[in-house]
């Protein structure tokens, strides 16, 4: 396993140590950290006996709690949960986030909103002091599908550069778990105190369903650090 796995397994099997107790729900992000997440959690529940129940925040997380042998249940069954754990593509050092990277922030959005403990799990490489600092792909936006255009020329009026996200092994655009479009929008490094007003003018925009801007949300980050610290 190279250096970003172990931190990104750290970084999650501490977080999970810390927060997860029994009679728990819990929500599960995207991603390739929150795999590390799962796989502590199904280690405790069959070590410890937990009751545990898991709310998927996409296709991948209901695979990854069913193939954990994990309780699945959903949002409009348990809308109040006790912690979500998910990973970011970068956070600030307000604990502000980026995700979407997997265009699976809606329903990660969802899931975090909902839960009283919203935990991002990361390796060194998230971890930044102001947003798109490192992350150079923009911040992803779902957007109706018969919408793009005219969306992506509105966020282009707020001073973005919006890209349509085009799949790897697919010809045309990337379609998410909800069946809606990807637009990356390059605004350049965002400082803390510029997130909520941007944030605030993509959702105004007709067509927009959700942003991969996590406002204030998180209420702790665990990063796995290159020298073996979490
Ligand atoms: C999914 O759309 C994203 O929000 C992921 O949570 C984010 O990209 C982090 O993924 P990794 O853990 O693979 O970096």
């Amino acid at each position: 396993m190279d250096k970003t796995e172990q931190a990104k397994k750290r970084a999650a099997f501490q977080a999970v140590d810390e927060v997860l107790s029994d009679r728990q729900v819990v929500g599960i992000g995207s991603g390739s950290t929150v795999v590390y997440a799962v796989e502590r959690i199904a280690e405790r529940v069959r070590s410890e006996d937990l009751k545990i129940t898991c709310v998927p925040t996409s296709f991948q997380a209901r695979e990854l709690i069913i193939n954990a042998g994990l309780q699945l249940s959903d949002i409009s069954q348990h809308s109040n949960l006790d912690v979500a754990f998910d990973g970011a593509d970068e956070v600030d050092s307000k604990l502000n986030a980026i995700k979407g990277g997997g265009g699976c922030h809606l329903q990660e959005k969802i899931v975090a909103h909902n839960a009283k403990l919203f935990i991002i799990v990361a390796d060194f490489r998230k971890k930044s002091k102001f947003l798109c600092e490192q992350w150079k792909r923009g911040i992803p936006v779902e957007v109706l599908p018969l919408a793009y255009v005219p969306v992506m020329k509105h966020l282009k009026k707020l001073n973005g550069k919006p890209t349509l996200r085009k799949g790897v092994r697919k010809a045309g655009p990337v379609v998410t778990d909800n069946g809606n479009f990807v637009v990356d929008v390059d605004f350049g490094i965002l400082e803390p105190d510029k997130l909520q007003t941007i944030d605030i003018a993509m959702h105004m925009i007709p067509g927009v369903i959700e942003t991969g801007l996590f406002v204030g949300m998180a209420d702790r980050a665990y990063f796995g650090m290159e020298d073996g610290s979490v």
